[in-house]
């Protein structure tokens, strides 16, 4: 995700914004840029790429002053490129923001702008918070920031500075975190701590709604509404990496918990009632009128996720879906049929199989979808349409978050398809929208509960962490997730283990199961529960040890069971948003309870560019 980084104090702005974004760098980022205020102008030095690019810039002419903001940006409204790269400015270019997080109405906004002959330098949601603020502007920036910032909505942080009141900046926190750091006659803001920590230790967190007024000599801290907040500062003893980390001891785990942000991302400014948006997605409804069959090709984590795409895209539509490996697919001949469309998976947008595979479904005549994290990846680039998952920058190699996005967005494009083919009524849109809406608060709750599914699974770490082999069984969806539940565990914890559908224990893994045997079990499908509940009969009476993952309202289960992990109850269709988070919290504590390295496991990339 995007970092931010602000200063204001005697020293020279440019050097320290610069050192504080080399400390976010770990956040990924696709471009930079410095803007600092001095003598009555402002001064933005911005380029696509990497910050050493940045730096040449400001080697070339650093712009002098004491008061500066600095970003690093993960794109997410328009392509990497020096133009939508933060600083942006207003056409008086003596206002400049950065922002980091989602601007859910900017189109509306920009819209409205624009009939009043307003013109935009990039592609951007930022830029036009920058026009707003400079429209209120009336002597007063903090004012102007509070009631430019009540006409947008959307989940984000931003900083703000103006060539007029050269001593303040102004940053404000709406879910995006953004924090400030106190040193002797100079004051630091960030994104992140990591940022601050070559300056001070004495920490301030903004919560969300807060707006504060940041001089050289401390700031004032208020709600959006004015009321004054007073808290206390932090002393941060962290070292910078922990700081990375956010406090959890590996970036696995914290990307876990980043899952209901991810999900609430993937969601803004996409579900209006149940209409959807896409943003990048530009079929015509006679093509979705006229659609016959959907492909599906992925590699890894994003076939996982596809699988799961399969089981409820031709459910909920009714068209026959087909999901395939996309290093199956590169090879065959595929028979693809004239009204197809192609949903290509890939968190990094690079992988070399899913790029061959794509490339050849849309050869042969099918309109083809990325879905992808990367904006700007390979795949985006010869996709028809693309719809981003917003999961931010993944840095564990094993895939958690990105996973999760990939289903929202999956299901994104089955609520509009369905709407639009009339095989969803209102009633039944409704529900679904209603229940997506649901999700991040759900996964949260999930997460964060007293006496949770993270002290569960770690306590189920211990007794699974010796084993040699584990499996995993479910039906339809439950059976997706089982998939994707076994590569979390293998791919870390280098134990064996298999997923299979629960109907197929029979036909051969049954003649492995003995006393004692681990059996991981999803159960949330109402229509094959009791078929499920069968087949966990057949391996208890064989001495298996049966961990299930079920709904918190189910009392059944554990009469069949050793142990449930439970999770919030939602429609059966979205249930693996829920029912992959206690197992990939299970895959964690096990590689952690063997000691290993987690964050990268042996053998293996995050993204596989060659065959
Ligand atoms: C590698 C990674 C997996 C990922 C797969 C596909 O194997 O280790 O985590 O799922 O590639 O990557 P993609 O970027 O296409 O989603």
């Amino acid at each position: 995700m995007c970092g931010i980084m602000g200063y204001v104090g005697p020293r020279p702005a440019s050097p320290i914004i610069l050192q504080g974004l080399e400390r976010l760098e770990y956040r990924g980022y696709d471009s930079a840029g410095v803007a600092v205020a001095d003598g009555g102008v402002i001064e933005i030095r911005k380029s696509a790429g990497k910050l050493d690019r940045l730096r040449q810039k400001l080697d070339e002419s650093e712009p002098a002053g004491h008061i500066g903001i600095g970003h690093t940006r993960w794109a997410t409204h328009g392509p990497p490129t020096d133009e939508n790269a933060h600083p942006h400015t207003d056409p008086t270019e003596k206002f400049a923001i950065v922002h980091n997080g989602i601007i859910e109405n900017y189109f509306e906004l920009r819209e409205e702008l624009r009939a009043s002959g307003r013109e935009f330098a990039s592609d951007t949601d930022t830029e036009v918070l920058v026009h707003l603020i400079a429209d209120e502007y009336d002597g007063d920036l903090a004012e102007a920031i509070r009631a430019a910032v009540k006409r947008a909505t959307g989940a984000y942080a931003l900083v703000a500075v103006t060539a007029h009141e050269p001593d303040t900046m102004v940053a404000v926190r709406m879910i995006r975190p953004l924090v400030i750091g106190f040193g002797q006659g100079e004051t630091f803001l960030a994104s992140g701590i990591p940022a601050l920590l070559d300056h001070t230790r004495d920490v301030l967190v903004m919560e969300d709604g807060e707006l504060a007024t940041i001089s050289a000599a401390g700031i004032i801290l208020e709600k959006l509404d004015g009321t004054p907040v007073e808290r206390d500062h932090l002393d941060i003893d962290w070292d910078v990496e922990q700081a990375e980390k956010g406090g959890y001891a590996h970036f696995m785990l914290k990307e876990i918990f980043e899952q209901p942000r991810v999900v609430a991302d993937s969601l803004l400014g996409r579900l209006d009632g149940s209409a959807v948006t896409l943003e990048d997605v530009k079929w015509d409804s006679d093509f979705e009128q006229s659609l016959e069959k959907i492909w599906i090709t992925a590699c890894g984590t994003a076939f996982h996720a596809g699988l799961a795409g399969k089981e409820m895209l031709e459910g909920l539509l009714r068209i026959p879906t087909e999901a395939v490996y996309a290093h199956e697919l590169r090879y065959r001949d595929p028979i693809v049929e004239p009204n197809s469309l192609t949903l290509a998976i890939s968190q990094s947008g690079e992988t070399a199989d899913t790029l061959a595979a794509a490339r050849l479904l849309h050869e042969r005549g099918s309109r083809l979808v990325a879905i992808t994290n990367v904006v700007g990846s390979a795949l985006t680039h010869y996709s028809d349409d693309v719809v981003y998952t917003r999961a931010g920058l993944e840095i564990s190699v094993a895939s958690t978050k990105a996973y999760t996005a990939m289903l929202v967005a999956q299901y994104l494009v089955a609520l509009r398809l369905g709407q639009s083919r009339g095989v969803l009524d209102t009633a039944r849109a409704s529900e679904v929208a209603a229940a997506l809406e649901a999700l991040p608060s759900q996964v949260e709750s999930l997460l964060t509960r007293e006496a949770g599914i993270d002290e569960m699974s770690r306590y189920l770490a211990t007794q699974l962490s010796d084993e040699n082999d584990i499996y995993f069984i479910g039906r339809g969806l439950d059976y997706a997730v089982a998939t994707e539940g076994s590569l979390k565990l293998k791919e870390i914890s280098y134990l064996h283990s298999e997923a299979m559908p629960a109907g197929e224990l029979k036909h051969g893994t049954l003649a492995l199961i003995t006393q004692g045997t681990p059996v991981i079990v999803v159960n949330t499908q109402a229509h094959v529960y009791d078929k499920t509940i069968s087949a966990l009969q057949e391996v208890k009476a064989r001495g298996a040890s049966v961990i299930a993952v079920a709904y918190d309202d189910d009392s059944e289960i554990e009469h069949y069971t050793d142990h449930v992990l439970r999770i919030p109850r939602t429609m059966d269709l979205l249930s693996p948003v829920l029912s992959i988070v206690p197992l990939q919290l299970l895959a964690y504590h096990v590689a952690d309870a063997r000691g290993l390295e987690i964050d990268q496991p042996r053998n293996l990339a995050k993204s596989v560019t060659v065959e």
